[in-house]
């Protein structure tokens, strides 16, 4: 099969670690740039990132790239691309826009035209003027930078966060893309404690959980290129299987969640049940006050409420300040905590070891992260 350019996009700050897990995949040809990850594969590439990536947010087909100052121009560039490779004659093709710092800016003509580019492309291959759109979806995404198109495939349909495990929505839960890769970034191995003290819906701890268990994160669902009559057939269906095979069932793992919210435990349990790593992780309603530790070495990645809203911010540096209390005096233990609070380190009582920027949705935050003193021989 002949080679193609995919692209992983991610949230702003984590495309680092979508990298290393497409290296970690064994793909080639990485190239890093804002908010996506460009690299070499084919369809059975397409197949083990959809199924393995955890951090990204969905895996497109680069198609094509060219400059585009005019419309004619656009046109031609969409009309070259080899749309019959992928799209059959009953496919259903949305186009979206995309422009910035662009010669082109009206994205409903940039999503006009490069439709009608398209259809004038398969419309000549399939010797029909008329497309049912019936079955099977094509997401388009006709992205303009700079004057610069990209013309992208969505091999994944929904986003990659959904798992398939959340029963239902409570609050607003991290995502599970972005919690596996504050794992990544935390070094976290399966044989180490790991505490979320505000855990909420527990999706840091099922995440961790499925990662020590080396459970694919897509064995749970499908995507838009398992629907298309000319992708591989066979592929899917044997890789979701070695998948299966693939689970680690031996691994010991140690994970604690607690949080305050009844409500939110019991949806963690649901959640954990759902991914198939309930007997991971021990879920607990406790008030952050009350916990301690008599083990060492251990890891605490949470994220706490972020005081955005009018009327939470002393409240939330209370609670900041307690968590200085609480986790300050475990010396060994490194903690990681994501908030949007800038001033964190001043109520938390120490200047963390490292920070990292990262966009949580919209909103602006930082992962601070202090480091515990390393294991003593022997340990
Ligand atoms: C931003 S949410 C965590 C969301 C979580 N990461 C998820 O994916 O669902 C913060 C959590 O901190 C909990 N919390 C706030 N103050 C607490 C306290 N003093 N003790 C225990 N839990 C607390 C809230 O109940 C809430 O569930």
């Amino acid at each position: 099969m002949s080679p193609i350019k995919l692209v992983a996009t991610t949230a702003f700050g984590i495309e680092s670690v979508a990298a290393q897990e497409i290296k970690d995949l064994g793909f080639e040809g990485i190239v890093t740039e804002n908010s996506r990850v460009i690299y070499e594969g084919d369809h059975l590439g397409i197949v083990l990132s959809n199924l393995w990536l955890r951090t990204p947010d969905r895996i497109y087909i680069l198609m094509g790239t060219f400059k585009a100052l005019t419309f004619e121009e656009l046109f031609q560039g969409v009309s070259r691309i080899e749309w019959e490779k992928f799209i059959d004659a009953k496919g259903r093709f949305p186009v979206e826009a995309k422009s910035v710092k662009s010669q082109l800016f009206s994205l409903s003509d940039i999503q006009a035209i490069s439709k009608k580019a398209m259809v004038k492309r398969l419309g000549a291959h399939y010797k029909t003027e008329w497309f049912e759109e019936s079955a099977g979806t094509y997401r388009v995404v006709v992205s303009i930078l700079k004057d610069q198109v990209s013309v992208l495939l969505d091999t994944s349909g929904e986003a990659l966060h959904k798992r398939g495990y959340r029963s239902r929505g409570y609050q607003a839960p991290l995502k599970e893309t972005l919690s596996a890769a504050l794992i990544k970034i935390s070094r976290w191995r399966p044989g180490i404690q790991l505490v979320d003290p505000l855990c909420g819906t527990g999706t840091i701890l099922i995440e961790a959980a499925m990662m020590g268990r080396n459970i694919a994160p897509g064995l749970n669902r499908k995507f838009a290129s398992e629907k298309w009559p000319l992708f591989p057939g066979e592929l899917y269906p044997r890789e979701r299987k070695k998948a299966f095979e693939a689970i680690d069932h031996e691994a010991a793992l140690h994970l604690e969640g607690y949080d305050q919210d009844s409500r939110a435990i019991k949806i963690a349990m649901e959640n954990a049940l759902e991914a198939g790593v309930a007997e991971d992780i021990h879920f607990q309603v406790r008030r952050l006050e009350a916990f301690s530790t008599k083990r060492a070495y251990g890891y605490i990645i949470t994220n706490p409420p972020y005081g955005e809203r009018l009327g939470e911010k002393a409240q939330v540096e209370a609670l900041y300040r307690q968590m200085g209390e609480v986790f300050n005096p475990l010396a060994t233990w490194s903690k990681y905590i994501l908030t949007s609070m800038e001033t964190f380190e001043e109520n938390f009582g120490h200047k963390a070891t490292k920070n990292r920027k990262l966009y949580n949705g919209r909103i602006k935050a930082y992962f601070y992260q202090y480091y515990g003193e390393k294991p003593k021989r022997g340990v």
